[in-house]
C-alpha cells in the first residue's frame, strides 16, 4: 500500500493512499466531532460537523469524505470550525422538535452531547416546529421523527449489516423523512428481520425500543464495526 505524507495541525503524519482524512485524523488522537459518521458503515458526508480548512482553500472539507493527499495541510480546529460546527448543532436543534426533558435519551443523546461541547443554551434561529408524527406501529420499536437528524445511521446498517435494506429516505430537505419499506407503517414492512440494529445505532431518540427505553436503555453504536470485524476477522468477543 503506497504512503503518503501530509500535515495535520502543523504536524508531518503518513497515511496510507485511499484513507480518508477523518480515519488520519483519529489515529492521531484527535478528538474530531462527528454525528453521521459510525464505524462500519459508509460514509454519508452528511452532518459536516468534521469539517476541516485547508491550506490555499477557502473550502471547508467534510473529512469523513475525503482522501488524504500528498502535501495536503489541513488544521481541524479553529475559531472559524468552532462556530461554523456550533451553527450546524443549533441549526439541527431548530429543524425539528428536540424537547430533551421528556426524551427517551436525555442525557444519552449524542446531538445533545454535540450541544454541551459547542455551548449551544440556546438557539439563535427560529426554531421551525414542524408537526411530524411517530410511528408506534411496530412489536417492539418506535420511530419518532421529531427527534430525527437524519443522519442515515439506520439506512445505512439496516441496508450494509442487515442486508434487507428496510429503510430509507423519501424527500428532500426540510420534507426528508425516514420511511420503511414503501412509506408505510414500520409493522406493515414485509422485509424488517426485527434485529433492532437501526434503534442501536440512533443517535438520538428518534429510534427506541418501546417500553424497555427507560433511563437505563444504552445503544450500542459499536455494533456495525463489530458485526463487520466479526464477519471478517472470526472476532467475536465482547
Ligand atoms: S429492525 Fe433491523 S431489519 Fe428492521 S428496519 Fe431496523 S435494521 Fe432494518
Ligand atoms: S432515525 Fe435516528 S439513525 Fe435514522 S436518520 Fe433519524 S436520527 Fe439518524
Ligand atoms: S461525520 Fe463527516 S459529514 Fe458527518
Amino acid at each position: 500500500m503506497a504512503l503518503v505524507t501530509l500535515t495535520i495541525d502543523n504536524r508531518k503524519v503518513s497515511a496510507e493512499e485511499g484513507q480518508n482524512l477523518l480515519q488520519v485524523i483519529r489515529e492521531q488522537g484527535i478528538d474530531m466531532p462527528t454525528l453521521c459518521h459510525l464505524d462500519g458503515l459508509s460514509e454519508r458526508g452528511g452532518c459536516r460537523l468534521c469539517v476541516v480548512e485547508e491550506e490555499g482553500s477557502s473550502k471547508l472539507l467534510a473529512s469523513c469524505v475525503t482522501a488524504v493527499r500528498e502535501n495536503m495541510r489541513v488544521t481541524t480546529g479553529s475559531d472559524r470550525l468552532f462556530r461554523y460546527r456550533r451553527m450546524l448543532v443549533e441549526l439541527l436543534f431548530a429543524e425539528r422538535n428536540h424537547v430533551c426533558s421528556v426524551c427517551v435519551m436525555n442525557r444519552r443523546c449524542e446531538l445533545q452531547s454535540l450541544a454541551l461541547r459547542f455551548g449551544v443554551d440556546h438557539l439563535r434561529y427560529d426554531p421551525l416546529y414542524p408537526r411530524l408524527s411517530t410511528d408506534v406501529s411496530h412489536e417492539k420499536y418506535a420511530l419518532d421523527h421529531n427527534r430525527c437528524v437524519l443522519c442515515a445511521r439506520c439506512v445505512r446498517v439496516c441496508d450494509e449489516v442487515e442486508g434487507v435494506h428496510t429503510l430509507d429516505m423519501m424527500g428532500r430537505g426540510v420534507s426528508c423523512r425516514v420511511i420503511a419499506d414503501l412509506n408505510q407503517p414500520w409493522a406493515t414492512s414485509r422485509t424488517c428481520t426485527n434485529c433492532g440494529k437501526c434503534v442501536q445505532v440512533c443517535p438520538t431518540g428518534a429510534m427506541y425500543i418501546k417500553e424497555t427505553f427507560s433511563a437505563h436503555g444504552e445503544k450500542r453504536p459499536d455494533l456495525p464495526k463489530r458485526i463487520r470485524d466479526g464477519r471478517e476477522k472470526h472476532t467475536w468477543g465482547g
